[in-house]
């Protein structure tokens, strides 16, 4: 198979925002998962626990959105802050009916975020939370001194006001965040990004709710009356391989769920053309950023664990969806300037599962990790067709490939779906000759299903490749069967 990287044609800058990260308080994932409390005998900082914290600064994430999620919709952010035991708990009704202690509140979260040198993502509360309440959140976070919210921060401990980055205007208004219509959820997306404030100098992101998977009409209806007064509209998408009732096992699945899988992760390239060319009509310049707050594999979870908590296993199979997500990310990443995987740990698609003191790193993990080089290179045309990978009569590419450069170095990254047989690719590269050095990282396995457990970890983690030569003007790599490849050219 032949192809060509347009080392001159450049789509667009890989926003760093598109590996972005999403933790709700749901399930394990804020709980156990992130926040141990402080006097944890996990190991800790400050509750934080350390060795996930390692794992994620690792990634180098850029942005981390909270409280949720459905739960941003009824999150009170007032009953988060100031004296442990004076924090008022309430009732996590979406994900388990479980009581929610508020114990990780702002503090935490920003706490958490300037150890992940990473900017925050606050989602608010327009669902059954008030314009005021937001109002004062902001003010609460970002107002220097001398208002009641601003001194209400201070007195809890936080003297300077925090970088509040991104604010998001409600969460799936259409669903769970108050079952609006979007012309309904467009007036009040008006109303309440009017008193998200910029106090001292802090230029704030704001984000309107965008649409459910294919519900062009919402993105519709929000561009023709609020553009003017957004910088980003959202877009959700879960990579589900059954039905929402019966969505499929997360590692115990035929070569039938592995091609469905991948099929409805290539959707996404679908629904990103189908929303951009709306919001295109409305916003040729592509000022508004388009942003994948939610996206991700969502399978049944894993038996014997409380349903409302979506802890699932990931396989090789979720490393493959993420590394789709990526390269069709990329190819449109003139349109979108964010998108946050659904969640960051021990929910859905996660980066890291834990269990008492124990950690793992999932195979979606080492996929963020191998692709950070991408972020913010400039995305290179790549003229290429693959063959296809069929099953039962359907098609779909077998390889997906993508390229990026910086001053010194180019990536190129393949993904590649067969399960059986190798495939050998050859990409013409201008500039390139025997003396080029080139390096690579592969991430596979010899089974679809292969995933890392808390008794063996490293099942599935990236190794060092060398199936791939270099001659004049032509990279050839030989791609294992359901693999991950990563391959840096040194430019200098
Ligand atoms: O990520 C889990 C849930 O999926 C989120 O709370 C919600 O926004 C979406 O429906």
């Amino acid at each position: 198979m032949k192809g060509t990287v347009k080392v001159n044609d450049v789509i667009g800058r890989i926003s760093k925002h598109i590996y972005g990260h999403f933790q709700e308080h749901l399930g394990r994932g804020i709980y156990d998962g992130i926040w141990v409390g402080k006097d944890s005998e996990i190991d800790h900082i400050d509750g934080i626990r350390t060795d996930v914290l390692k794992a994620l600064q690792a990634l180098h994430i850029p942005v981390l959105r909270w409280p949720g999620g459905c739960f941003a919709d009824e999150y009170h952010w007032a009953n988060g802050v100031g004296d442990l035991s004076e924090r008022k708990p309430m009732v996590n009704t979406h994900w388990g009916g479980t009581v929610e202690s508020n114990a990780f509140g702002t503090h935490e979260f920003m706490a958490l975020c300037e150890l992940l040198e990473c900017e925050p993502y606050i989602c608010g509360n327009v669902g059954s939370g008030s314009v005021q309440e937001l109002a004062d959140w902001v003010e609460y976070m970002t107002f220097p001194k001398g208002t009641p919210m601003s001194d209400w921060r201070i007195q809890n401990g936080k003297q300077e006001p925090w970088q509040l980055t991104y604010v998001g205007v409600g969460n799936e208004s259409w669903g769970c965040g108050g079952n609006m219509t979007p012309e309904y959820y467009a007036d009040l997306y008006k109303r309440y990004q009017t008193y998200v404030r910029e106090f001292a100098g802090q230029r704030i992101y704001k984000i309107a709710c965008g649409a459910n998977s294919n519900d062009v009409n919402w993105t519709k209806v929000l561009m023709e009356r609020a553009a003017q007064w957004m910088d980003g509209l959202s877009l959700h998408y879960y990579t589900v391989p059954g039905t929402w009732e019966k969505k499929g096992s997360a590692t115990e699945f035929d070569e039938d769920e592995w091609f469905i899988t991948l099929k409805k992760a290539y959707e996404m390239e679908r629904l990103v053309e189908d929303h951009g060319e709306i919001m295109d009509r409305y916003d040729p310049d592509k000022r508004i950023g388009m942003i994948i707050d939610e996206w991700g594999t969502w399978y049944d979870p894993e038996p014997g664990t409380n349903p409302g908590f979506l802890y699932q296993q990931n396989t090789l199979r979720d490393a493959l969806v993420a590394a789709l997500h990526f390269h069709i990310f990329h190819r449109h990443c003139e349109r979108i300037h964010m998108a946050n995987i659904a969640q960051t740990v021990n929910v859905l698609q996660a980066m890291v599962l834990t269990k008492d003191e124990k950690m793992l790193l999932t195979p979606t993990y080492h996929v963020f990790h191998m692709f950070q080089v991408h972020q913010e290179e400039d995305a290179l045309e790549v003229e290429f067709v693959s063959p296809p990978y069929e099953r039962k009569g359907e098609k779909i590419p077998q390889v997906s490939v993508s390229a990026s450069r910086s001053s010194g170095k180019m990536h190129i990254s393949y993904c590649h779906l067969n399960p059986h047989e190798q495939t050998e690719i050859s990409l013409a590269i201008e500039g390139i000759d025997e003396q080029t050095k080139v390096t690579g990282r592969v991430l596979t396995a010899d089974r679809m299903n292969a995933h890392n457990t808390f008794d063996e970890p490293h099942s599935v983690q990236p190794k060092d490749f060398q199936q791939m030569t270099v001659k004049s003007g032509e990279l050839t790599v030989e791609l294992p069967p359901m693999s991950v490849v990563m391959i840096t050219v040194d430019l200098a």
